[in-house]
């Protein structure tokens, strides 16, 4: 068994573990090579204190050190942990850990190139309420244990208009977000896209979310908060393209009325 350190600096586990094979790879054989800039970029990450990576993604054969422990080993507190799945460039979990020090946040993605932007960030802004984690989404319940979480952000996900399985926020996954949020945590989603807002109206309605917050397009709502103030990336662009940003925000088997 891994042995975990109170300083978090001193993690065995992170980066140079799971990343060093694929550089090496590109670096030597370079069948395919990706850009010099993402290879700076991976290697670059494998040296960030705040940033976690599977690069195998092999994370149900050996055990997580951080699973259960990261109040305790990383942050350092008892903060609630807010995860922002699909984070990109991660902006955010920056953003709202700049305005919320009393609350611990991670950004989930799978591409490495785009977390680099934001354990960057967080390095430069001296955030120590924030962490990035590199992995697939599928395998979240690996990283985190029962009621670790207290809430969800998914910003801009790829609506996967074919594949149901596939959205992050369809029942699949919402099932296993339920394996590691608190039972009263919130699960939020901002999203450019129409047809993936209503369907998670829809699927509220049939499998018994309760929607707390729901505006069709949060820029024509009057809204002053972060959904306004923080812009992704990927927002940007389609606020350029004109396309208006919804959010919706629910619970499972909750007995708020929505107010809609
Ligand atoms: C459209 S981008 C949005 C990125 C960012 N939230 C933004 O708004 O700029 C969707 C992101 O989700 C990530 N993603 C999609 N499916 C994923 C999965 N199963 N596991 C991990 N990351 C995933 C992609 O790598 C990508 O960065």
């Amino acid at each position: 068994m891994q042995r975990l350190y109170k300083n978090h600096k001193r993690l065995p586990f992170p980066s140079s573990l799971f990343l060093s094979s694929r550089v090496i790879t590109d670096l030597t054989r370079n069948p395919n090579p990706m850009s010099k800039n993402k290879l700076k970029r991976f290697a670059e990450n494998e040296t960030f204190e705040n940033l976690f990576q599977h690069n195998d993604f092999n994370a149900r054969t050996e055990p997580f050190p951080l699973k259960g422990n990261w109040h305790a080993t990383y942050f350092n507190n008892t903060n609630p942990i807010v995860l922002e799945l699909g984070c990109g460039r991660g902006e955010y979990t920056i953003g709202m850990a700049q305005r919320f020090p009393e609350k611990n946040f991670i950004g989930v993605d799978r591409k490495g190139a785009r977390l680099w932007r934001g354990c960057k960030d967080g390095i430069e802004k001296n955030l120590k309420n924030v962490a990035f984690l590199r992995i697939k989404i599928e395998d979240i319940e690996y990283y985190f244990d029962q009621n670790e979480v207290h809430e969800i952000w998914v910003t801009f996900p790829d609506p996967q208009l074919r594949k149901e399985r596939r959205r992050l926020i369809s029942p699949n996954f919402i099932s296993k977000y339920q394996k590691i949020i608190d039972p009263t945590g919130i699960i939020h989603l901002k999203t450019d896209c129409t047809e993936l807002y209503e369907y998670v109206i829809e699927t509220a309605l049939i499998e018994n979310w309760n929607i707390i917050e729901n505006i069709p397009d949060v820029y024509k709502s009057g809204e002053n908060s972060v959904l306004t103030e923080i812009q992704t990336f990927y927002e940007k662009k389609w606020l350029l393209e004109g396309k208006p940003i919804s959010y919706v925000a629910f619970k499972k088997n909750h007995i708020i009325a929505p107010h809609l």
